[in-house]
């Protein structure tokens, strides 16, 4: 039994522990909003916070979260408020959105550690998660709207 918080809340587990985390947040949880992209570690759709770092959730076995602290797009901003998702919506980024929960999540750890970053900075630790839908210039205003929003 491993005992561990998803978005604020306590959760215990004892089942198959090598399941991904995405595949217990989805089919467990219900928590849909992270996205099942290529399941390789490859495209950043299903990026969640593990103890406020960005990390992809089809690659991390939910065995390993004893202790953990995990935060999904759900609960990062109560009602859509949060900096980041208010300056989405301001700058009408997403199209398909498929990507964009995974976005949104990377984006957030990095303001977390670097509230005001510039335009290389953004890129690098943007340049994980793959927007097929070439959304990149959008994303980057919006992160330097929601950083000026911040400081
Ligand atoms: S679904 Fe996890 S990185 Fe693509
Ligand atoms: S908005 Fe379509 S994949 Fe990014």
């Amino acid at each position: 039994m491993i005992t561990f918080t998803v978005n604020g809340e306590t959760r215990q587990f004892d089942g198959d522990g090598d399941m991904p985390l995405l595949w217990y947040l989805r089919d467990l949880l219900t928590l849909t909003g992270t996205k099942f992209g290529c399941g390789k570690g490859l495209c950043g759709a299903c990026t969640v916070h593990l103890n406020g770092q960005a990390i992809r959730s089809c690659s991390v076995p939910i065995g390993r979260m004893d202790g953990a602290e995990i935060t999904t797009i759900e609960a990062l901003g109560a009602g859509g408020d949060h900096p980041l998702q208010i300056a989405w919506a301001e700058q009408n980024v997403p199209q398909c959105g498929y990507c964009q929960s995974g976005q949104i999540m990377q984006a957030a750890a990095l303001l977390a550690e670097n509230p005001n970053p510039d335009d290389k900075q953004i890129d690098d630790a943007m340049s994980g998660v793959i927007c097929r839908c070439g959304t990149y210039q959008r994303i980057r205003a919006a992160i330097k709207s929601a950083a000026g929003g911040q400081s």
